[in-house]
């Protein structure tokens, strides 16, 4: 598959096999995180991969009872120990940064037959406490991780028009 396949062919995947991840396509995936740009070559966060079953059933919980996250072989939990760093832009770089790297993860992981969810419904606390993560940490997303059991329908989108504009804002 080509870059521009791999990115058409994503889902979100929420239904996944009882299957494990094999351990050479889990550091290929965690390779593409480690890989990613970030603000200033900061590289200020920390990948949690949880596998253990109990464990994922506390983080289901903690994420508002979605089931797929019980479900899923992996869930990785991204996490920013440091995030005061503010971009000259106004923005906090940490929530950019990790959020590129876990779609690098999302997207090798489609390369390698596997699908991924984003989460964001989840509690900050009951998560720290599952995992054992200080306060001072930021939990940014939860992403589950494995072999679906089919590959969902595609998601609507915008059109190209509705989304860019050239040389100048447009209404
Ligand atoms: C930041 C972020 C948070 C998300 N949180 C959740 C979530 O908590 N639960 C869920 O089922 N999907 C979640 N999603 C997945 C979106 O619903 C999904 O990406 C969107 O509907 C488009 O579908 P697609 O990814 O299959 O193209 C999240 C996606 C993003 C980018």
């Amino acid at each position: 598959m080509d870059l521009f396949e791999v990115i058409s062919q994503r889902r979100s995947v929420r239904s996944y096999q009882d299957k494990a991840v094999e351990e050479d396509k889990l550091a290929k995936v965690l390779e593409a995180a480690r890989l990613a740009p970030s603000a200033g070559n900061r590289q200020e966060w920390r990948f949690l991969v949880v596998r253990d079953a109990e464990l994922r059933q506390r983080l289901m919980e903690a994420a508002r009872g979605q089931q797929f996250v019980g479900d899923a072989p992996v869930v990785i939990v991204a996490c920013a120990p440091e995030h005061g760093h503010v971009m000259s832009c106004g923005h906090p770089s940490f929530l950019v940064d990790v959020s590129i790297a876990l779609e690098h993860i999302a997207l090798a992981a489609r390369a390698l037959g596997l699908g991924t969810c984003w989460v964001g419904a989840f509690e900050q606390q009951p998560v720290r406490d599952v995992l054992g993560i200080p306060a001072s940490v930021e939990v940014v997303q939860l992403m589950a991780l494995g072999y679906p059991t089919d590959w969902p329908e595609p998601k609507d989108r915008k059109e190209t028009a509705e989304i860019v504009c050239y040389d100048g804002w447009t209404a």
